[in-house]
């Protein structure tokens, strides 16, 4: 669904000492954009992302790059990350924010900018046969995505979409990605290692509709 247009956002994100305007120039170089260097856990296609508010702040061990195409989407994202903050009394030190499109990631980010952990939370099913390329976790995105995973870096990925699930399971075997752990209904599995909750999960799940999920890690070739 498209957001309507907010003439904030923009003005918002370019005063916010967390959103990175120009990523092209942290070519190589984002884990000096952070307070600390730790590993780094990116989400793509990130949206609102209450996620990323929750996670940072039960995680200051870890940095986390949020990544979406649409700068009115970040501009709630900011204002969501910047209240969880603020009511945690904390300063935003290890989140950053960028507008790009994952197409493109090889152009923000290179070998010097290797994360530990990749998050794809309810990206855009696609459903249509003719439409599948354009799926976050098409073969070629994988490829890329092998280039910015440390050695046994993850992949964790959810959805609702069923057809979505099946082929990604197919396309990560495809890519050699070593499968550690799924499900078909993650609400009611007792032993997943953590789940922060996702804005489209809040809303899939209150619809009854069972959330699939999958960690991969990433293989030797
Ligand atoms: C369905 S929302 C999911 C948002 C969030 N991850 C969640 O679970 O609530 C998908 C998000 O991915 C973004 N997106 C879709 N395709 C993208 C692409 N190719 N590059 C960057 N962002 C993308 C959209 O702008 C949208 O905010």
């Amino acid at each position: 669904m498209r957001m309507r247009k907010k003439k904030w956002a923009r003005p918002e994100l370019a005063a916010s000492p967390f959103f990175v305007d120009e990523p092209e120039q942290l070519l190589g170089k984002w884990a000096g954009s952070f307070r600390k260097k730790q590993p780094v856990y990116l989400e793509l296609g990130c949206g609102k992302s209450p996620f990323l508010a929750e996670m940072g702040l039960l995680h200051p061990e870890i940095n986390f790059i949020g990544i979406d195409q649409s700068a009115d989407v970040l501009g709630v994202a900011r204002r969501n990350i910047s209240a969880a903050y603020e009511r945690a009394g904390e300063e935003v030190g290890n989140i950053l924010l960028c507008a790009y499109h994952i197409e493109r990631l090889p152009a923000i980010m290179n070998e010097n900018d290797r994360a530990a952990r990749i998050y794809i939370n309810f990206c855009n099913p696609w459903q249509k046969k003719k439409h599948h390329k354009r799926r976050l976790t098409y073969p070629i995105f994988l490829r890329m995505y092998k280039q910015l995973l440390e050695d046994g870096g993850e992949i964790w990925f959810k959805t609702d979409s069923d057809g979505l699930f099946e082929d990604s399971l197919g396309y990560f075997a495809q890519e050699h990605f070593a499968l550690l752990r799924k499900t078909y209904d993650l609400h009611a599995e007792k032993e997943w290692p953590e789940n922060v909750l996702t804005e489209h999960e809040i809303l899939f799940s209150s619809e009854g509709i069972p959330i699939k999920a999958a960690i991969f890690r990433k293989g030797n070739d």
